[in-house]
């Protein structure tokens, strides 16, 4: 219960990723509002302490009425995490302007907005705080046909890096999550239109997974906790080996499984 008496804001905090975040966040004793495009379940059907709001993280104004909601209850505010985040792929020159300005929106000036209100509410606490934004292993490399996801997520981590330098003055840590391929609708749904598929993710995972979503809500746990309060505009990277590896489909000789039998 190491987030008990803390309140959190998690973006797309109703499917995959978002929504293991909210459970990871909740189950260490944290109050947790999720807020969503989808419409908000009944409140009787949701767990203690978690409350759903409805909104899109693009518009000022959603995000006004997200933190006057959270106000309003009187807890403060202690974590944000900017989780929402679309997917729209076209090689460039076929990717439209509308599709490359709805995926910056969602994810940059969705973690601009939340910052901006989250920030002056911590630092007049004077309590610290954690913000936490979901970049992806795209920041670090270049994934073809996906040039506005990985233009914003990078520049998740120099926002992040940006804030955090701001920030740590009043206590107040701003770092970034970055998943590698993950089990959720968002993949779901592009290994359904063609654009993604299993084979070719895995292909490249020297773990031989993909991650599950409590792979990487166990990560934001820790960088929402007090066990990371040195931690400040870094990225910890959660992709089962995925950017780390030099050489894909490496001969035998190469891999431990084979390495004691194997003849080069
Ligand atoms: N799944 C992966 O392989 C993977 C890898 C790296 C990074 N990520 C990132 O993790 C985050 C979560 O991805 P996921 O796979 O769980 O996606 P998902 O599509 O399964 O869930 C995303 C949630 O965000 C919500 N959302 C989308 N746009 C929104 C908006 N404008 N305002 C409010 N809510 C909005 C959706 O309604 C949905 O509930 C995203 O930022 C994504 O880019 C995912």
């Amino acid at each position: 219960m190491k987030l008990k008496g803390r309140t959190a804001l998690v973006t797309g905090g109703a499917n995959g990723i978002g929504a293991a975040i909210v459970e990871s966040l909740a189950d260490a004793g944290a109050t947790v509002y999720s807020l969503d495009l989808a419409t908000p379940p009944a409140a009787a059907s949701m767990r203690h302490g978690v409350h759903a709001l409805q909104g899109d993280v693009g518009r000022p104004d959603d995000i006004a009425q997200a933190f006057a909601a959270i106000d309003q209850a009187g807890g403060g505010i202690d974590i944000v995490v900017h989780n929402a985040g679309i997917q729209r792929a076209g090689l460039c020159g076929q990717l439209s302007h509308a599709d490359w300005s709805a995926v910056l929106r969602t994810h940059l000036d969705g973690m601009f907005l939340c910052a901006s209100a989250a920030i002056p509410r911590m630092s007049r606490q004077g309590r610290g705080g954690s913000i936490v934004a979901i970049s992806s292993a795209a920041a670090f490399v270049g994934l073809p046909g996906r040039a506005a996801y990985t233009a914003a997520k990078a520049g998740l981590v120099g926002l992040a890096r940006c804030l955090a330098v701001e920030t740590a003055a009043h206590g107040i840590r701003v770092n970034t999550v970055a998943p590698g391929f993950t089990q959720t609708p968002l993949i779901e749904r592009a290994m359904a239109d063609g654009s993604l598929s299993e084979a070719w993710m895995l292909e490249r995972v020297p773990a031989g997974r993909l991650a599950r979503p409590e792979d990487i809500a166990t990560a934001v746990r820790f960088l929402c906790s007090d066990d990371a309060t040195y931690i400040m505009g870094q990225t910890l990277v959660v992709d089962g080996g995925w950017t780390a590896q030099g050489i894909g489909n490496a001969p035998g000789w190469l891999r431990q499984e084979t390495a004691s039998t194997d003849t080069h």
